[in-house]
């Protein structure tokens, strides 16, 4: 083994090593793609119920939900195209809660929805509209979403390939069928909600009227 390396120059022992790392960092550059990677067909499986029930909730729709489509529609046009600092690619501020998965998506699929946003919104034809929403409702805030990307809290880095679920299970089905398991408490809180309800930490609570600011000083702290 140490005679075989020994062949090998610095620089290509550099990007083997560094390999695994930029494959698994690879964008995806097609909503396809972008699904394929955060497939939640195995959880449907299993768990018919709650698939059918998520499928038609506004998380299931959050991105064709017709107020969200025109809200976005406004955004793209009245914010991203004309304000100086801001591009289209700047959509992820919005998608970013909307479709958490879509941190691993490449820039052409964030211009690419955007158009699609447009498309859906205003194009004259009804065909071209309806093609492009049937594109856009393969995104949405999915099981994973909540169950991984969101699951352990703001700055920390979920596992990838663990169910981040709220009670203690049985995890055996989940292990068959090739996930790790690990219960998290954060999950039972409503600070997890407020990942998406609310405003990150940065931002002061004065300046962030919610629901969830109202639960916590009139409901909470009373
Ligand atoms: C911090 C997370 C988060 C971000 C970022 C975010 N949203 Fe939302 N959005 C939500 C949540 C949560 C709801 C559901 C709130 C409700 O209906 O009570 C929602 C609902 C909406 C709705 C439908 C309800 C309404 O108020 O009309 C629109 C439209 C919308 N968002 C547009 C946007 C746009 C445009 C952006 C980017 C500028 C954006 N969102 C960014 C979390 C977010
Ligand atoms: C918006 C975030 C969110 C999404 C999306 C979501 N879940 Fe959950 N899920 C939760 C939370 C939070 C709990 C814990 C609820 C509690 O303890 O009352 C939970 C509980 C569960 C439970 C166990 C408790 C129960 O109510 O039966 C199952 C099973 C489950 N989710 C499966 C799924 C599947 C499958 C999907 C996708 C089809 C999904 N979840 C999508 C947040 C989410
Ligand atoms: C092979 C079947 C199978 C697959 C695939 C599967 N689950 Fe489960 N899951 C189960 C079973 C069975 C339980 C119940 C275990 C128990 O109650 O002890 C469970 C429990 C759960 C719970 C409940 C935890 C709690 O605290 O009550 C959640 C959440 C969950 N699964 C989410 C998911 C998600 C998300 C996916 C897809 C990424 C998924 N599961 C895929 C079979 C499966
Ligand atoms: C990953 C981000 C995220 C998390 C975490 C999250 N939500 Fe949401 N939630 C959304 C988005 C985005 C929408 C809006 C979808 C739409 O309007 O189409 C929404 C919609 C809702 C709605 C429907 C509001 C309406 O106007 O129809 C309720 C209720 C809700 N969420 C409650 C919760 C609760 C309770 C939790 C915690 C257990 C939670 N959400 C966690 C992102 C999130």
């Amino acid at each position: 083994m140490i005679l075989l390396l020994r062949n090998i120059s610095l620089p290509l022992l550099l990007i083997i090593m560094l390999m695994p790392q930029s494959a698994l960092s690879k964008k995806a550059d097609t909503i396809d793609e972008l699904v394929a990677m955060y497939d939640i067909s195995p959880c449907a499986d299993c768990h018919e119920d709650k698939h059918d029930e998520w499928k038609t909730s506004t998380m299931g729709n959050s991105v064709v939900d017709p107020r969200v489509l025109r809200g976005w529609r406004t955004f793209i046009k009245l914010e991203l195209d004309e304000e100086e600092t801001l591009a289209r690619k700047d959509l992820t501020i919005c998608l970013n809660c909307h479709v958490p998965h879509i941190k691993d998506a490449s820039e052409k699929l964030i211009l690419d929805i955007a158009d699609m946003v447009i498309t859906a919104v205003e194009n004259s034809d009804k065909a071209k509209r309806e093609t492009a929403k049937k594109e856009l409702s393969k995104l949405n805030l999915n099981c994973l979403g909540c169950h991984n990307l969101k699951a352990t809290g703001f700055n920390t880095q979920p596992e990838p390939g663990v169910i981040y679920v709220p009670n203690d299970i049985n995890t055996d089905a989940h292990e068959e069928a090739g996930y790790k398991t690990i219960k998290s408490e954060f999950m039972k809180t409503s600070d997890f909600c407020a990942q998406c309800h609310h405003c990150p930490p940065e931002v002061p609570w004065e300046s962030c009227p919610t629901l969830y600011t109202t639960y916590i000083e009139d409901f909470i702290n009373t």
